[in-house]
This record gives structure tokens, C-alpha cells and sequence, in this order.
């Protein structure tokens, strides 16, 4: 029997989308307000689900006050009310800041604390309208 345990996190930051070799106009037309040269903001939404079989005394998969913790030491105390660009973190330089990057390296940044648990799923929700998921293939 495996449970899937999802915990949902906040954190709001600045990026801006932007190809060096590109003209402005390709760059517009690619990323649109994202490529705006100031920056912009978002309010993003981070879903973190762990699976497991649950424990047959606390019939819980994972302690999602646990996750939680993880999650804010290792991913909203680093981004949160940062410039993704230009703060140092652990997205290396030079990549670009979009919602599915972003959802790769936060995997892979909080996989190796859960040790109580198997990481599932990050998923991210830039926008109402739009969100990135990945599975850690
Ligand atoms: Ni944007």
C-alpha cells in the first residue's frame, strides 16, 4: 500500500527570463513579461509530495511538520523575497530561472534530507494559470 503525503509551501521572489545571444525582440517574443530587463515578481506555490507505506502505528506516510521544516531550511529561507537571478542559491548561475528549472534543483536540493521518506513529486505553480511538475527522472 503506498500513500502519496503532499505538503505546500510559499515563497515569493523575482526573476527575469533572458537568452544573452538573443535579440530583444526574440527575447520578448519568447518570454514575454517574464523578460522584462527590471525584474519581476512572482508568488509561487510549492507542492511537495513524498510517498510511502504508512506507518502501522501512526498510520502516517511521513511527519509533514518534518517536511515542512526541511522544505523552509533548504528552500523558502534561501528564495524566498530573492532576486532568483542574482541571490546566491543552489540554482547555478547562468541557468535560466523558469518554473521548470526551478522544480528540477529544488528536487534534488531537498531529496537527500528526506530520509524518513521517498520524495515523489515537486510540483510549482508560478501563476494561477500555469505550473511545472517533475518526478526526479
Ligand atoms: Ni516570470
Amino acid at each position: 500500500m503506498i500513500v502519496y503525503l503532499t505538503r505546500v509551501e510559499h515563497f515569493s521572489a523575482a526573476h527575469r527570463l533572458w537568452v544573452d545571444g538573443w535579440s530583444e525582440e526574440k527575447n520578448m517574443a519568447m518570454f514575454g513579461k517574464c523578460a522584462h530587463k527590471n525584474y519581476h515578481g512572482h508568488n509561487y506555490k510549492l507542492f511537495v509530495t513524498v510517498k510511502g507505506t504508512p506507518d502501522p502505528e501512526t498510520g502516517m506516510v511521513a511527519n509533514a511538520k518534518h517536511i515542512s521544516k526541511i522544505v523552509n531550511k533548504y528552500i523558502i529561507d534561501v528564495l524566498d523575497h530573492k532576486n532568483l537571478n542574482l541571490d546566491p542559491s543552489f540554482i547555478p548561475d547562468g541557468k535560466q530561472t523558469t518554473s521548470e528549472n526551478l522544480a528540477y534543483y529544488i528536487f534534488h536540493e531537498i531529496a537527500p534530507h528526506l530520509d524518513a521518506c521517498e520524495l515523489h513529486c515537486i510540483k510549482l505553480q508560478e501563476t494561477d494559470k500555469i505550473f511545472t511538475e517533475y518526478y526526479g527522472e
